[in-house]
């Protein structure tokens, strides 16, 4: 049956030059990027500072607003920032941790930056759990549900994680966190755009994630969804005028909180970085995540098939539910057959404790599995030969 997807392809100039399976880390820029940064020149170069109040002032909600859509949160719910760590500190400013409840509770397999932010935390009281992995692939929700006590105020856990590409069992842990009055902060970074996220049927606290992977939208653009109820009360420390009921006001002393989700967000937005973002939002809502998902499921299949008929390990689950968008091939000598694999023009990268990434998205052929595949094959027999 005919791929209906591929027809996306030719938005993707990238495509056209390499066999891209990278979307894990960047996600192959839309055409229409060239348009929008130019049209972004022209506003600023045309109509100076009236772009702010014409279009810029409410580029982040508008974003946000469309980054929710695809994870089924209500309009004004998600506010844009520049990346997951400044969300992070973001929802931190919103707590404290000087009572009991000062437990954050975090896994090994989190992304790096969103553990140095927590353990930076606890020079202000916070205590800091961390649930390691015992093979490096899966989390252990056992264990990661049993540290969730009365006395945790915060979860910050991935929902895929970046190294194996292994789904968090997202619903137990928020379960077990709203049972004894925790919060869950879930890093979407890896899972949306490529893995379905509803956060009301979650019924998830935060949500962050960013749109340079998965969502094609380039570096500069972090997310931030707070459910509703919480958006109405909280009061991020971490704070700027943008986040004030009367920002033109300029008002001397406290900040009054405006709504969400101007009220997460603080001094001037990264407008540059919203305008790009649109393309990938716009194709990404276009082709609908669970279209992207069937394929994903088959091409990361696939991918461990091949792995496995060269006997390399493979760091990823093999049952299709717990598995996101990536294949972690450890294969001999992984870190130099990606070093080849980028100068042959295969885009993959390499992470230790994982191997080489591949990260199919729904603009890659099969054929493109096939051809990365055999380029690792290659490789490996080239350097045996040097090696004799
Ligand atoms: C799960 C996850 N969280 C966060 C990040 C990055 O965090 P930040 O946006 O702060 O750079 C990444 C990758 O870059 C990631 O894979």
């Amino acid at each position: 049956m005919a791929d209906e997807l591929l027809r996306y392809r030719s938005e993707f100039p990238i495509l056209e030059r390499t066999t891209y399976l990278i979307s894990n880390s960047l996600g192959a820029m839309p055409r229409a990027v060239y348009d929008a940064m130019k049209g972004y020149a022209d506003t600023w170069a045309s109509r100076g500072v009236r772009a702010w109040e014409e279009r810029w002032w409410m580029l982040p909600a508008e974003v946000g607003d469309e980054i929710g859509a695809l994870m089924h949160a209500p309009k004004g719910s998600v506010s844009t920032h520049q990346n997951v760590t400044t969300c992070q500190a973001i929802v931190a400013s919103c707590f404290d941790f000087s009572g009991k409840r000062n437990k954050i509770v975090y896994t090994d397999m989190n992304f790096p930056s969103v553990m140095y932010f927590w353990e930076a935390q606890r020079a202000y009281g916070a205590r800091v759990h961390m649930v390691k992995t015992d093979d490096g692939i899966t989390v252990p929700t056992e264990r990661l549900l049993d540290a969730i006590d009365e006395t945790t105020l915060l979860v910050p856990v991935s929902h895929v994680i970046f190294r194996s590409a292994y789904i968090n069992d997202a619903a137990a842990i928020i379960e077990k966190a709203h049972k004894v009055g925790a919060h869950v902060v879930l890093d979407t970074f890896q899972s949306l755009g490529t893995v379905p996220v509803d956060v009301q049927a979650l019924n998830v606290d935060f949500a962050c994630g960013g749109v340079l992977k998965w969502l094609c939208g380039g570096p500069g653009v972090g997310y931030l969804y707070v459910r509703p109820d919480l958006g109405k009360k909280l009061e991020p420390k971490f704070t700027g005028w943008f986040a004030h009921q009367n920002p033109f006001g300029f008002e001397v002393g406290s900040i009054r909180y405006s709504e969400a989700p101007f009220r997460f967000m603080n001094g001037t937005s990264h407008i540059p970085a919203l305008e790009a973002a649109w393309p990938g939002l716009k194709i990404i809502t276009d082709v609908g995540i669970p279209r992207i998902r069937e394929k994903s499921k088959k091409q990361t299949e696939r991918l461990i098939q091949l792995a496995d008929q060269h006997g390399w390990r493979v760091n990823t689950p093999r049952d299709p539910e717990k598995r996101g968008g990536t294949v972690s091939i450890d294969m001999p000598d992984s870190q130099e057959v990606c070093r080849e694999l980028l100068k042959r023009e295969i885009l993959v990268d390499w992470r230790p404790k994982a191997g080489v990434r591949m990260s199919p998205h729904f603009y890659n052929t099969d054929a493109e599995l096939e051809t990365g595949i055999a380029a690792v094959e290659e490789i490996l027999k080239e350097r045996a030969v040097a090696a004799r």
